[in-house]
């Protein structure tokens, strides 16, 4: 492996993603984080700075608290598992933390004691009493989202604590009409106890000052002058027991608000890291005259704790402020917000039960920019992406020339160097790739490495190895072709591997070499390579259909309704457009044959007929029908469904049913007159 070249100054970074709370599972909204931390991460290393990347499982908290409560487990038991659940998503992503750590630590209270002792001690902490809303079954104070009620504004019924869905209308919690608390069923009452506050206002100079620093991006600093506009208020710090978190000193029965002890949890995860490495030293990191770099990679919707409360908290604490504050915009899929209803709020695990990780980090990098907007997961525009880009162009590369490499001139590149102009063009795009990278722009940098790709192509269709092959006049040109179309393939690789850690490692395997940002200056020549394998497969629109289907949760209530109505069990959900509606191709069916399934306590199986077009489906219907009193009726079924495999055969559609379930379950069967195959309108 080639070192560094020594002339450019080593930079020390440490990168921090938000740290995911401990009662959930890590969903794509999360990922896209994650993937951006890590591909700007592995970039700086490729380009030999030190970068140290950190991340912890947020455990602190009410809703962390009673989640436990309602598995009957303590909170530790359960943060201990969903941090080894996120860790374990988070690395079959291929986002490698060098430390991925939790909250609720012993070197994080010892911070969080550090950080509140000096900023008591230089006056930024006050004490006042407040009044709030009280569950008295539960004996707890509860949180704005803990409570439910009247909307005061409009009158709905069953709003939350802090706003109204219905008009929007934003309140306090002790506006509600009827309240009640979501915990306990309880009618909450006010009750006074006493708080402690960080003096946030004593900071607006700083913050002020640190905002046009250039730490965060323009468009997120004009928004937080909002803030500034309505004048910054004094912060609740503290929360009383019972409260998953960390006592507050000196001051017992209360307890840090998460948010307190949440970004402390960077210092914390940094600082066990260091106390296991030979050589890391925290304060080179943290202290205020620090050399080093910070950043934190968040969404948009946290920006106020990362850009108010975070650095005037380590600012009045002595410590360095961070570099820079990364925000991004929230993940839609299709066009719209994720729903689990939808299938569309999809857990990492779902993901990889069906897809392979670098078409995500691909897809994501390839709509990733330093901007704040929302992310697209189009699944028609992933699918195509990945497959025209990464297969297509990119790998589609290496497989046109490597059989001939292998098969013809014994595994080893040609000496001559075909094209160096190409070649150059290739080593020149590093300047404007690199301040890519360097500067999230990661769209732009894939947009400038497909169109490199898109010559690499050019160059080896314009040669067509595969008909001078065929010449043994030719035989030289043909190695020099194919030799150089790997070293093409080469060099994008290299530009790819911060996105496509595993495609890499498969090729440095291939190439006989491992490859850094210095690769980038030599071509391979000369050189043995290995055998080749297939490094990507293509993105199939039948896994993706499988992975919404397995995302599908049943619907919540989201309505009051009549307790003696049908909805009353299954309340109407989202609705969907009309052109949503119009997609559904709802057919006709005539049963030909009803089966029973070996194994599935469920299912039959049946053979439906669509007036010439015959199409298997596995129902879940066993419970209501015998299979033999099916055969030969009519029945409505979705005719258009993307097929999916199952554990029995490919179900080819679905059929329409109603009904609560068990015995209780009516397929649709319509009018006589009705003929298969008929369109349902
Ligand atoms: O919003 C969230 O998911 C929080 N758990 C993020 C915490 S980031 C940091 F401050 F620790
Ligand atoms: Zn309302």
């Amino acid at each position: 492996m080639l070192s560094q070249p020594k002339t450019h100054h080593t930079r020390k970074i440490l990168v921090t993603s938000a740290l995911p709370y401990a009662n959930g599972s890590i969903h794509l909204g999360h990922l896209l984080e994650h993937i951006q931390t890590d591909i700007w991460t592995r970039f700086q290393r490729m380009r030999g700075h030190t970068c140290y990347s950190v991340c912890a499982d947020d455990a602190h908290g009410t809703p962390v608290m009673l989640k436990a409560q309602q598995l009957g487990i303590t909170p530790e038991q359960m943060v201990a598992q969903t941090r080894a659940e996120h860790h374990q998503d988070l690395l079959d992503f291929n986002v490698n933390y060098d430390n991925y750590y939790v909250t609720h630590s012993d070197e994080n209270k010892e911070l969080c004691e550090l950080v509140y002792n000096r900023l008591n001690a230089a006056g930024y902490i006050s004490q006042r009493t407040i009044s709030q809303l009280y569950d008295p079954e539960k004996q707890m104070f509860l949180p704005d989202r803990f409570v439910k009620g009247t909307c005061p504004s409009c009158k709905a019924e069953d709003q939350n604590g802090d706003s109204c869905d219905v008009c929007s209308a934003t309140y306090d919690p002790t506006e509600l009409i009827n309240p009640r608390s979501v915990v306990s069923g309880a009618t909450p009452v006010l009750r006074d106890s006493e708080h402690y506050f960080f003096d946030l206002p004593q900071f607006e100079g700083m913050l002020q000052d640190w905002l046009k620093s250039g730490a965060i991006q323009i468009e997120m600093a004009n928004k937080l002058q909002e803030w500034f506009e309505k004048g910054l208020q004094q912060w609740d710090i503290s929360r009383d027991a019972p409260y998953f978190g960390f006592e507050i000193p000196n001051a017992p029965g209360k307890f840090f608000y998460v948010w307190v002890d949440a970004p402390v949890g960077y210092m914390a995860s940094f600082k066990n890291l260091c106390d296991r490495t030979e050589g890391l030293n925290f304060d080179e990191f943290w202290n205020k005259d620090s050399d080093a770099e910070l950043y934190h990679f968040i969404g948009k919707d946290i920006t106020y704790f990362h850009c108010l409360f975070w650095p005037a908290m380590l600012e009045g604490a002595g410590f360095r402020k961070p570099t820079g504050v990364n925000v991004h915009g929230f993940v839609t899929v299709n066009g719209a917000k994720m729903s689990k209803s939808k299938g569309t709020f999809i857990k990492g695990r779902t993901y990889l039960d069906h897809l392979n990780p670098e078409y995500l980090r691909y897809y994501f990098a390839s709509k990733s920019s330093d901007a704040v907007s929302d992310i697209d997961l189009n699944f028609e525009d992933f699918a195509q992406k990945v497959n025209s880009d990464l297969v297509g162009k990119v790998v589609n590369i290496a497989s046109r020339c490597a059989s001939f490499i292998n098969k013809r001139f014994d595994g080893k590149l040609s000496s001559n160097v075909l094209e160096p102009a190409l070649v150059a063009e290739f080593q020149q795009a590093q300047t404007s790739i690199s301040d890519a990278f360097e500067k999230r722009q990661f769209s732009r940098a894939i947009r400038e490495i497909m169109a490199l790709a898109d010559k690499a192509n050019q160059f080896i269709d314009s040669n067509a190895p595969w008909v001078t092959i065929k010449d043994p006049e030719k035989l030289q040109f043909t190695h020099d072709v194919c030799s150089l179309g790997i070293n093409l393939f080469r060099l994008l690789v290299v530009y790819l591997k911060p996105v496509l850690p595993t495609l890499a490692a498969q090729s440095e395997v291939f190439l006989n070499d491992s490859l850094t940002w210095d690769s980038l200056n030599n071509v391979l020549s000369d050189h043995s390579v290995s055998p080749f394998k297939a490094l990507m497969q293509r993105v199939e629109m039948d896994k993706i259909t499988a992975m919404v289907e397995d995302s599908k949760e049943n619907l919540e209530p989201t309505k009051t309704v009549d307790p003696n109505s049908p909805l009353a069990k299954d309340p109407i959900g989202e609705t969907i457009s009309f052109e949503d509606f119009a997609k559904v191709d709802l057919r006709v069916a005539l049963i030909a044959k009803a089966e029973h399934v070996e194994g599935a306590e469920k299912l039959l199986r049946l053979e439906l007929d669509l007036g010439g077009e015959s199409k298997q489906v596995f129902a879940g219907i066993k419970s209501a029908y015998q299979p033999e009193d099916l055969v030969g009726k009519h029945t409505v079924m979705v005719a258009n469904l993307a097929p999916r495999k199952m554990r029995f055969g490919l179900s080819e559609g679905m059929v329409l049913a109603a009904g609560p379930g068990g015995k209780d379950l009516f397929i649709l069967e319509p009018h006589t007159g009705a003929k298969p195959g008929m369109k349902v309108k």
